[in-house]
Formats: C-alpha cells, sequence, structure tokens
C-alpha cells in the first residue's frame, strides 16, 4: 500500500426533509450568493424548500449554470460576488452547479486570470466558503474538492482541485431523484461506476480494504440501476444510488491505491470537442481502456470479473474478455449507447484528440502507462 494522508472534512446532512437543516448550517451574517442551474430546481420544489428554510437570510441569485459549466458564465458571478461583498455560496444542483461554485469560491480574490486555475493549475489563497444542495447523484462533487470546468469559446474541458473548495457541508436529500430524467439517472449511475472503476482497475498493490470497498460500491450501483431507472423509483433505491455515488468519489476508495483516470481524460475531451454528456463519455470510452490495457491491468480485471460479476470460469483471457462484454452490456441496460459511431464521430476527432495530448505532453493511468499513442488506440477501438 503507499503512504497516504486522508481528512475529508464536509458534513454531510442526508436523508428526507434534510433540506430544512439549512438555517442551521449557514454562515449567519453573511451576503449568500445562491448559485443554480437551467431551472429545475423551481420545478421541482426544491427552490421554495431552500428559500422558506433561509427566510430572514440575504441571498443574491444567480441562475443559469450550465450542465458542463462555462467558464465565462461564472465569471459573470465572480463579478457580482466582488462587487456585492458576498461572503458564502450555496449551490443548489447536480455536479456542474457544484462544481462552478468551486471556481467561483476560487475565483473571487484570485489575482490574475482564473483561467489559469484551470489550464495551469495555479494555485489561489483563498476561497469562499461554500456549501451545496445536492440535486443529481453523480460526481461525488458535494462530498470532494475537484471541479472541472468547460470553455465552449475555445471547446476546452479542464479540471482543478484543491482543498480550499471543499463544500463546508452537503445536504443530501434523496427525494430530489424523483424529478431526474432517465437520461440524467443513466448519466449518473455511469459515472459514479467509472468513478469507482479509475480507483480500482489499476494494479493490485494488495490494498484489500480498499478494493473490497470499492467491490461494495460497484455491486450497489449494479443492483440499485434497475430500481431507480423507473418513474417514481422507491425512496430506498433513490437513497442507495444517492449515497453510492457520493462514495464514489469522496476520497474514501482511493487512499494508498494507484488511480488511473485515462478514461475520464479522455471523455473530457469527447465533451470538450462533441458536446456529449459526461457519463456517456466514459461509457463510450471504458470498455475501451479495459481492452487496450487489459494486459497491464489483468489482476485487477480478474478480481472485478469473480469479485463483482462472479465470473471465473474459463482461461484469463476468456474471463476478460467476458467481463469487458458484461461491463459494456451493463452500461447499454442503462440505456446508453457505447460507441462513438452511435454519435457520428469518426477518426478525424480521434486524431484530434490524439493531437490535443501530444501537444500538452499527457501521460494519463497509472505511472503514466496511458500515453496519446495508447488513448488513440482506446478510441480507435470504440469507433
Ligand atoms: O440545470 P438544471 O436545470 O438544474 O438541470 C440539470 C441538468 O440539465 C438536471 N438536473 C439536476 N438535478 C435535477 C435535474 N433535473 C431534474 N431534477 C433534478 N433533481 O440534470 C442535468 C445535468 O446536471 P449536471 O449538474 O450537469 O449533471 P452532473 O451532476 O452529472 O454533473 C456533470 C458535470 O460534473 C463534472 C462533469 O465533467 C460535468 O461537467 N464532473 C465533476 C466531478 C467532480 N467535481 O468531482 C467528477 C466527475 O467525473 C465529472 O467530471
Ligand atoms: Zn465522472
Amino acid at each position: 500500500m503507499n503512504n497516504f494522508t486522508f481528512q475529508n472534512p464536509v458534513k454531510i446532512i442526508f436523508g428526507k426533509g434534510s433540506i430544512a437543516e439549512l438555517p442551521n448550517n449557514m454562515y449567519k451574517g453573511e451576503k449568500i450568493m445562491l448559485t443554480y442551474g437551467g431551472g429545475s430546481i423551481k420545478k421541482n420544489g426544491v427552490y421554495d424548500q431552500v428559500k422558506k428554510a433561509l427566510e430572514g437570510f440575504t441571498i443574491i441569485e444567480f441562475g443559469g449554470i450550465e450542465p458542463n459549466p462555462d467558464f465565462d458564465t461564472l465569471m459573470k458571478a465572480v463579478k457580482i460576488c466582488r462587487e456585492e461583498g458576498v461572503g458564502f455560496l450555496l449551490a443548489v444542483g447536480g455536479g456542474s452547479v457544484i462544481d462552478g461554485t468551486k471556481l467561483i469560491a476560487a475565483a473571487v480574490d484570485f489575482k490574475g486570470d482564473p483561467w489559469d486555475i484551470l489550464a495551469k493549475g495555479a494555485d489561489f489563497e483563498e476561497a469562499l466558503p461554500l456549501a451545496s444542495v445536492l440535486t443529481m447523484p453523480a460526481t461525488g462533487s458535494e462530498m470532494n474538492c475537484n471541479a472541472v470546468i468547460s470553455r465552449r469559446a475555445t471547446k476546452e474541458k479542464f479540471a482543478f482541485g484543491s482543498p480550499k473548495v471543499y463544500p463546508v457541508f452537503s445536504i443530501l436529500d434523496p427525494e430530489v431523484v424523483y424529478s431526474i430524467p432517465k437520461r440524467q439517472k443513466a448519466n449518473g449511475l455511469a459515472d459514479s461506476f467509472i468513478h469507482v472503476f479509475e480507483q480500482y482497475l489499476t494494479d493490485d498493490i494488495d490494498t484489500p480494504v480498499q478494493d473490497r470497498w470499492a467491490e461494495g460500491v460497484f455491486k450497489t450501483i449494479i443492483e440499485t440501476a434497475p430500481k431507480v431507472l423507473v418513474d417514481n423509483p422507491p425512496y430506498n433505491a433513490c437513497a442507495n444510488y444517492m449515497w453510492a455515488a457520493t462514495c464514489a468519489l469522496n476520497f474514501f476508495i482511493c487512499p494508498g491505491v494507484n488511480q488511473d483516470w485515462s478514461t475520464h481524460m479522455i471523455g473530457h475531451e469527447l465533451t470538450a470537442l462533441c458536446g456529449l454528456d459526461h457519463g456517456v463519455t466514459l461509457s463510450i470510452v471504458l470498455p475501451g481502456t479495459m481492452r487496450v490495457m487489459r494486459k497491464e491491468k489483468k489482476a485487477k480485471l480478474l478480481m472485478f470479473a469473480k469479485n463483482v460479476w462472479g465470473i471465473t470460469s474459463g482461461s484469463d483471457d476468456e474471463i476478460i474478455d467476458k467481463v469487458i462484454d458484461t461491463t459494456e452490456k451493463f452500461l447499454q441496460s442503462l440505456g446508453i449507447k457505447t460507441r462513438l459511431s452511435d454519435y457520428n464521430i469518426g477518426q478525424d476527432i480521434v486524431d484530434e484528440i490524439y493531437n490535443r495530448f501530444k501537444t500538452r505532453g499527457v501521460e494519463l493511468g497509472e505511472h503514466g502507462i496511458v500515453t496519446p499513442e495508447k488513448a488513440k488506440a482506446i478510441l480507435e477501438d470504440r469507433l
């Protein structure tokens, strides 16, 4: 096991009716910016619950944060925060709203061009405190310190992470799941499933606690998916989906293990260049990563086959073929199409992503083993 330091300071307030807990956890006396997305919160009653809970607080609203939050939109919020002296940010939404709010938090007191936080990994001294009311289980952003921001003007999408942007608290009421459209539930299930992959499907360095936790999250997502994809899903299915998605990327399963975020990094390029949903990009790329990197990831692929899917018969190669096929079929069972050709994406985009990786000199995967050439092979496997 690798050395590690582990600390996750996010207070989680989980359960039915938990939005009413907001006032007991807010910073008192600060001007609050309430950030949200395209308006789903106004249709499903979450906005009304938040406003009721925050009666008596001074609130400035900033709506319109897009799925795959856009840098230029977020800079408008930064300007308002500076002008109005906002002291606390409350994100009400999915990963896009929470991520966007993390960038706003980091950018308000940043002296240079905030794009450098993303494109150059520039450090920032301070961030505004933020909290979230989660409306869409998927990214884990509610309990991690990462954010992924798009810039439509340049067709780029980059991530940043800093302990300074952990939410102070996050409210997770599983009843928000009732109004999520099926396509977005599928995206959320695929995203959280593949988050576990990125922290599990690497090399086996004898980390049984982390591996068994990861397998527990995998199995929960597999078992819960058909229960939440129906109209009017039962409360417990929504609760298990929500907590599994949070646990998939709140850093509990990754201390001391090697990680491989190449499926995500390749997926981000597909969103930036072609506008595909995040969960869709991952579902396309993952089977390619499993196939192209099968030699390097052999031990973990066999462990995953046995412990998650119960696949044990046949030669190692046959087991690996079967588990790649089973995993792709699971992603398709969510209603996601898993080939580039399903989205009319061809070799030209593959070549462009390869050239971008070459120019940036990126080496992805555990120990940098997913080179631009391997990334190209992964995408070509998905044509
Ligand atoms: O914008 P609104 O109107 O709120 O509608 C949203 C949006 O259209 C809708 N929605 C959310 N909750 C709803 C709802 N509709 C009805 N009822 C509800 N309760 O769903 C749509 C998608 O929302 P979005 O926030 O974009 O989805 P998600 O949570 O999947 O976030 C995706 C973003 O997170 C990034 C992705 O790259 C992408 O930009 N990621 C962030 C990570 C992190 N911070 O750690 C890690 C992930 O790997 C990921 O990269
Ligand atoms: Zn993701």
